[in-house]
Parts: C-alpha cells; sequence; structure tokens
C-alpha cells in the first residue's frame, strides 16, 4: 500500500508538504512557463543513449568548445521573469533519489559521537574546552593528533547529520552542511594513512552520514603518505551525484551541485580549524586523478545522450568527482607538491581492491544531458605545476569583543539551519553588519594589504584568489541608510566593477566602515520589494537584515584560468554562503542559501551588461520564524535505528524511551477546514518514533485552533480506538 505520507527527507522551502502544514511555495521546475521541450524516453531509443560522433580536435579547438558548451549551459539555466530553467513538470515522489549513498558489502566502521559541544576530542582519551567561534577567524588551536576520536569528530562537525525533522505527516534528516532542497548531492571520501584506533593500514573509505560511519573501500599501498604528505595530514575527497539534485531541479541542477561543493568545503575548513588543522583543495590534480583517488573509475562510463531522456537509467547515478582536500596541521612546515609524481602514485589506484557495490538511488531516472555535456567539458587537466601548499594564516578583522553570542564554534556549525521565513522586524547593529562581512573577505586584516589572495579562514582552503564579489541589499541595518551595497573581495576587480556597473552608483565607503573592509554604498532606497522579486518572489530576500547577490568575475576568469573554473566560482560562493550561515547562527539569529534568483534581472539592477561579471547566488541572513510544528529530534540515533545507540550519547534517554513503545500503526491525522480526518495507514518506516512525533504533533496542532481540548480529547478517543493502547 503507498505510503500516504509525503516525500520524507526532502521537505523544505521548495518541497511544501501536504497541507495543513503549508508554506511559500516555488517551484520552478514544475511551472507552466517552462520552455517545451521533449524528453525521449530510454525504450524509444535503439541504444540506451545516443552516441555523438566527433572528429579529433586540436587543443585550442577543444577549449573554445568547452567555452561554449559552458557559457551556454549558463544561459540556458537562466531563471527569468517570464520562464524557468528547463526542469521536470512536477515532481516523481516515487523516483525521490536516495539521499544515502552505501557501498553494499563494503566493511563499515563505527565512529564515535561527539555531542557534548562545548568540548573538543584532543586524543583518544582525552577532550578541551572548544574554542570560541569568532577566536578561530583570528588563530587555531594548536593542532590535535589524527586518531579515531579526532577523525570523527571531524565528520561530527562537518557533514554528518545534525537533526531530524517531523511535521507528523514526514520525517526528513538534515545535515551540518546544507543542500539545495536538502537533496544532498555531495558524498565525501576519507583518504588516510593509519589512523590510531581506526586502522592498521592506509586505506580509502566512503563517508556514511546516516551511520556516521566509514565504508573501507580498499587498502592503500604503505608508504603513499609519506612520500607526499607531512605527517598527521590527510585527505577528504568530495564528488557530486547530479542526478540527486536533477531529479527536482532539472538543467539548473549543475549548478546547485556545486555551491553545495563549496559549503562542503567550507564545513570540512572548519571543522578541521577546530582541530587546529589547515585545508587546501590539491587543485593541480586533474579529474581523471580525482577519479582514481576515490575509487570512482568503478562506476561504469556512459555515452550522453543528445537530448533528455527518461528511462530506467542507474548508469546517471555514478559519483562526479569534484575536488581533493589536503587535511594538515597548522603551523606545518612548508611542504610542496609535485603534482605529477602525486599523479603517478594514485595511476595504481585503479588496480587496487575496491570494496562495495554503489545501492540504487532511483528505479527511473531522467537524463538532462546538458549537465553531463557541461560537466565533461569542465573537468580539469593535470596541470603539473609544483608549489607550496602551506601559505601563511591572515586572521580576520575584530571590530569588538562582543559582539557574538558567546558560542563555541562547535555549537554553531551543528546547530545551523536554514530560516523558513524571516521575522520582518529583527534588526542589527552597524557594527554587527561590518563585522559579518570583515569575516567574508578572503584576505583578512593586515595593514595596507589589499583583499584578493584567500588567506582567511575559510578561503584560504581555496588555492585562487578571490573571484566573487557580493551586492548587498540592506534591509534592516541600524545606523546604515538601507540600500545598495557592494563588498569587493578582489580590489583589483575594483575598475572594472566601477565600469561594468551603472554609473549613477556613489561608490563611496558608509560611515563606520572599517579602513580594512572594501564596502561601498551604491545608492540607497528600500530595497526590499525588489530583493523579493529577484529571488524568484521569495519573501525571506526581504524580510532579513540584509540579502545579497553574490558577483563572480565571470567570463574572464573561464578565458584567463580555463573553463575548470565555471564549477569553481559556485564553490567560492559556497564558501561564502557558509560563512553567512555561520555568522548568523554565532549571532543568534539565521540565514538561508538563495539559489533561484532571475540571473538576469539581477544584473540589470546593477547595471551590468554582457556577462564579464554574474550573479551566481544569492543570500539572505535575518531573525528566522521558527515553526512549532515542525519538530526535531537528535541526529542520531535517528528514527529508524534505536538500537545503534552507543553509551553515553545525547539520545540515549531518548531511544530508550521509544524501544519501550508497543505501537504497530501509523495514524496519519489530517485536518481540512478546521475538521478532524482520520487516515490509517501502515507504518513505511517501521519506527516507532514517528507515532510519538505524530502524537506531539497533534499536540501542537491543536494548540493552533481554538477548540483545542475537545480536539485532543477527540485524538485521544481516535488514537484509542486505532491503537488499542495507551500513549
Ligand atoms: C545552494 C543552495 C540553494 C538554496 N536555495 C534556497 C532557496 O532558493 N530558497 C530557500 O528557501 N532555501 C534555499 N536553500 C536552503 C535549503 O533548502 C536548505 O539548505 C535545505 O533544506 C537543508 O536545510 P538546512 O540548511 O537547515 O540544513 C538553499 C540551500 C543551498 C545550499
Amino acid at each position: 500500500m503507498p505510503s500516504l505520507l509525503p516525500s520524507p527527507r526532502f521537505f523544505n522551502f521548495w518541497n511544501p508538504p501536504a497541507p495543513p502544514i503549508s508554506r511559500f511555495s516555488l517551484s520552478p521546475s514544475s511551472s507552466t512557463t517552462v520552455s517545451p521541450h521533449r524528453i525521449l524516453s530510454s525504450s524509444a531509443m535503439a541504444m540506451p543513449f545516443s552516441s555523438s560522433t566527433s572528429t579529433p580536435k586540436t587543443h585550442l579547438e577543444q577549449d573554445d568548445q568547452n567555452l561554449s558548451q559552458v557559457l551556454k549551459y549558463h544561459s540556458q539555466t537562466k531563471h527569468g521573469f517570464s520562464n524557468y530553467a528547463r526542469g521536470p513538470h512536477g515532481l516523481d515522489w516515487a523516483n525521490q533519489p536516495n539521499p544515502f549513498r552505501r557501498y553494499i558489502s563494503a566493511p563499515l566502521f563505527p565512529l564515535s559521537h561527539f555531542p557534548i559541544l562545548n568540548q573538543t576530542a584532543a586524543s583518544d582519551d582525552e577532550t578541551h574546552d572548544a574554542s570560541l567561534y569568532d577566536s578561530l577567524f583570528v588563530s587555531l588551536p594548536p593542532p590535535k593528533p589524527v586518531c579515531k576520536a579526532t577523525i570523527s569528530q571531524f565528520f561530527y562537525d562537518s557533514l554528518a547529520l545534525s537533526a531530524w525533522k517531523s511535521t507528523g505527516f514526514s520525517t526528513w534528516s538534515l545535515r551540518v552542511n546544507p543542500s539545495s532542497g536538502n537533496l544532498h548531492p555531495t558524498e565525501a571520501y576519507l583518504i588516510a594513512p593509519p589512523v590510531t584506533s581506526l586502522s592498521d593500514y592506509g586505506f580509502v573509505a566512503h563517508y556514511a552520514p546516516k551511520e556516521h560511519s566509514l565504508e573501507i573501500r580498499t587498502q592503500i599501498p604503505p608508504g603513499f603518505f609519506s612520500k607526499f604528505f607531512p605527517e598527521n595530514s590527510f585527505l577528504i575527497g568530495l564528488s557530486s551525484i547530479f542526478w540527486r539534485e536533477a531529479w527536482k531541479y532539472g538543467e539548473r541542477a549543475f549548478r546547485y551541485c556545486n555551491h553545495d561543493v563549496g559549503h562542503a568545503i567550507a564545513a570540512v575548513a572548519m571543522a578541521a580549524a577546530g582541530l587546529g588543522w589547515d585545508v587546501k583543495v590539491l587543485d593541480g590534480l586533474g579529474y581523471a586523478d580525482l577519479k582514481k583517488l576515490m575509487g570512482l573509475h568503478t562506476f561504469p562510463e556512459f555515452e550522453i545522450p543528445s537530448q533528455p531522456v527518461k528511462g530506467s537509467l542507474p548508469v546517471i547515478e555514478f559519483e562526479h568527482p569534484d575536488c581533493v582536500l589536503a587535511v594538515f596541521p597548522s603551523g606545518t612546515a612548508d611542504f610542496s607538491m609535485n603534482y605529477e609524481e602525486l599523479s603517478s602514485a594514485i595511476l595504481k589506484f585503479s588496480e587496487l581492491d575496491w570494496k562495495g557495490e554503489p545501492n540504487l538511488l532511483s528505479k527511473q531516472h531522467i537524463c538532462w544531458d546538458i549537465i553531463y555535456r557541461t560537466a565533461m567539458a569542465v573537468e580539469k587537466p593535470l596541470t603539473g605545476e609544483s608549489g607550496s601548499l602551506v601559505e601563511p594564516f591572515h586572521s580576520s578583522g575584530v571590530l569588538g569583543e562582543r559582539l557574538y553570542k558567546g558560542f563555541t564554534w562547535r555549537e554553531v556549525v551543528r546547530k545551523r539551519r536554514s530560516a523558513v521565513d524571516m521575522d520582518g522586524v529583527t534588526t542589527m547593529a552597524r557594527d554587527t553588519f561590518y563585522q559579518i562581512l570583515l569575516h567574508c573577505v578572503p584576505s583578512g586584516s593586515i595593514e595596507g594589504e589589499k583583499q584578493r589572495r584567500e588567506l582567511a579562514l575559510p578561503f584560504r582552503a581555496l588555492p585562487w584568489d578571490a573571484e566573487v564579489h557580493a551586492a548587498l541589499f540592506v534591509h534592516r541595518v541600524v545606523g546604515l541608510p538601507q540600500g545598495l551595497y557592494f563588498l569587493v573581495r578582489n580590489e583589483d576587480h575594483f575598475d572594472e566593477l566601477k565600469k561594468a556597473t551603472n554609473p549613477d552608483f556613489k561608490w563611496v565607503k558608509p560611515d563606520g566602515c572599517p579602513s580594512s573592509l572594501p564596502l561601498y554604498e551604491l545608492r540607497r532606497g528600500n530595497y526590499q520589494t525588489l530583493s523579493k522579486r529577484l529571488s524568484c518572489h521569495q519573501d525571506i530576500a526581504s524580510d532579513g537584515c540584509f540579502s545579497l547577490g553574490m558577483i563572480a568575475h565571470y567570463e574572464p576568469t573561464l578565458r584567463e584560468m580555463g573553463v575548470h573554473m565555471y564549477p569553481r566560482l559556485f564553490w567560492e560562493t559556497g564558501v561564502i554562503g557558509q560563512v553567512l550561515y555561520l555568522e548568523a547562527h554565532a549571532l543568534d539569529i539565521s540565514a538561508t542559501g538563495i539559489g533561484c534568483f532571475f540571473d538576469d534581472p539581477v544584473h540589470e539592477t546593477l547595471g551590468l551588461k554582457g556577462s564579464n561579471f554574474q550573479s551566481l547566488y544569492h543570500f539572505t541572513v535575518g531573525g528566522p520564524v521558527l515553526d512549532k510544528r515542525i519538530m526535531s529530534l537528535p541526529a542520531y540515533p535517528g528514527p529508524n535505528k534505536p538500537k545503534s545507540l552507543e553509551k553515553g550519547d545525547e539520545e540515549s534517554g531518548q531511544a530508550k524511551k521509544l524501544k519501550r513503545t508497543p505501537l504497530k500503526t501509523v495514524i496519519t491525522i489530517v485536518f481540512t477546514k478546521n475538521t478532524l480526518k482520520t487516515v490509517r495507514t501502515e507504518s513505511p518506516l517501521n519506527n516507532l518514533c514517528i507515532y510519538f512525533l505524530q502524537w506531539k504533533n497533534f499536540c501542537l496542532l491543536c494548540q493552533n485552533f481554538q477548540e483545542k481540548r475537545t480536539k485532543t480529547v477527540l485524538f485521544h478517543r481516535i488514537l484509542a480506538r486505532f491503537l488499542k493502547c495507551k500513549i
């Protein structure tokens, strides 16, 4: 019997669940204005995919073709006032991709849990006080040794689950790192030398966030790490499953996957920083190296069809390798990387014995061909230049001692959440606003030094100069006039920006702005209505303290540095976005990433013509409205796993309670026009937690109705009738 529950896992802003929990709904992909297109059924094709023939090309011709592909993708996936980028017509809930990849039959190593957030692991049997959030931007704590405890905490604070949510009608998990639509296309790998208490040999493991465990995929040759990396270092690989995101967002999904990679990079960099570790993307490696290093060459190759295709296409559930990050103790003596030698060593990884079969995520798929074509065009070749990985740590500017609310960094990263609504009243002091922006600039605060190089936390993980700026709509900052402002994150672009934007803009430093902050007032005015319109009519863009568009130095970067910079520009926006999320939570307010915006209308607002600068990501920061109808459950053990708790876990009391509950049937309670209806269903999750949640949620719902008491009594009677037991 099909479940009456709407999608439990992906409930978010863009996926409002069934009534009565209704929220702002905007589903570009289901819009009737989607431009007409034909999706072939895979069975209608002679081969699963049509193959394209091509004649050999010179390097230059290939580069030109790749650039045209990227420019085409970017312009084809713009949202406009009158038409959204192409996507599915409505959501195919039956084929909603599983957000949890597993490598079936790969050995599973459970990691430890670290729920006490004012403490940090210092070794396998010692903890220390965790640093305050804002102190990390000034200097990193002394590096902790790499051992089971520190590796466990590192994942727990970067890519693990951070909560389960339930409306009573649906239940879904949330993670430390955010993801557009909560679809989580990003997968992570640990590539490590032997780790005390974890493994006697070097290994490559896939991180399974739901289990907070490592799936060991292979052992790696002894000597690999010591040859290339300093002691106490390891690698983190990130990959994307485009299908997860494309299921909902169609062709624009490639952009969102790359935003998510950026958020994940920053999440990793922050969790590492808290343990005294530094992080750098190993960007000399090429696509083929990354693929072998993470064991992703084990996915079958597929030929890209010439147009969108629908059908059973498990082959598109492959993981696209994005990047590998080196994690090493801060203060490590300089070490340089010979990428050619590293690449030769990685070549041998394809001969290793790779364990585990990837699980199937959906039965039916749609292959949006342009995503795969673009991903192929931006594959980075090995760039052999050797270079130093260790760069000086630049502290970020500090405006005052007491601006933040005194949370530890672990409290901030684990409580991060996207605001579903902003309250439209919360204000922020001018200095607080400046302080947030001081944490968003790449070079920190060194007297006389311009903003350009990425040396401050967490931007220092990115090995290129800043290419992304921010156009800010200030709505509610006390002491700062409402209006349009611009944060120049690479001051080498200042003249070009001034020339490219509306000639009437003032470009003056606002009152009280720190000298090290390249922030400019462009024009005063109330931008609430416009910012909401530009962000796909989403209220969150106008009801916060400020919102912004991240403006990338676009076509010149692709031409000068190569098309592989296309995803990297999105990564940079994701890193900025992650900082904004954390800043907001350190101030006890909230934030939300906004992937849905009308591209060219944003450019028109700024007077930008051509494609030297493009807006790639929007964001809002402000006072959240908490939806009391949504309940939170602890991340672990999660609603399906009461048994797997370790002693001392934060959730152990809860789990015991749930194990004792003798219920076997799910009751879904639906209100229609203030009338109570009941629906009986079999439990799809076979999980006692849900009953408890539904009951609790019902009580909360009752509070929204005048005749609260009567309805609660009625509910008890219904429960008694269906469940024949007490709750
Ligand atoms: C790249 C990106 C784009 C997003 N776009 C939107 C958006 O346009 N509107 C919105 O309400 N939320 C948006 N979100 C927020 C996600 O829906 C949210 O991260 C997700 O539901 C998970 O919730 P969490 O952030 O609380 O973990 C976006 C998040 C990301 C990372």
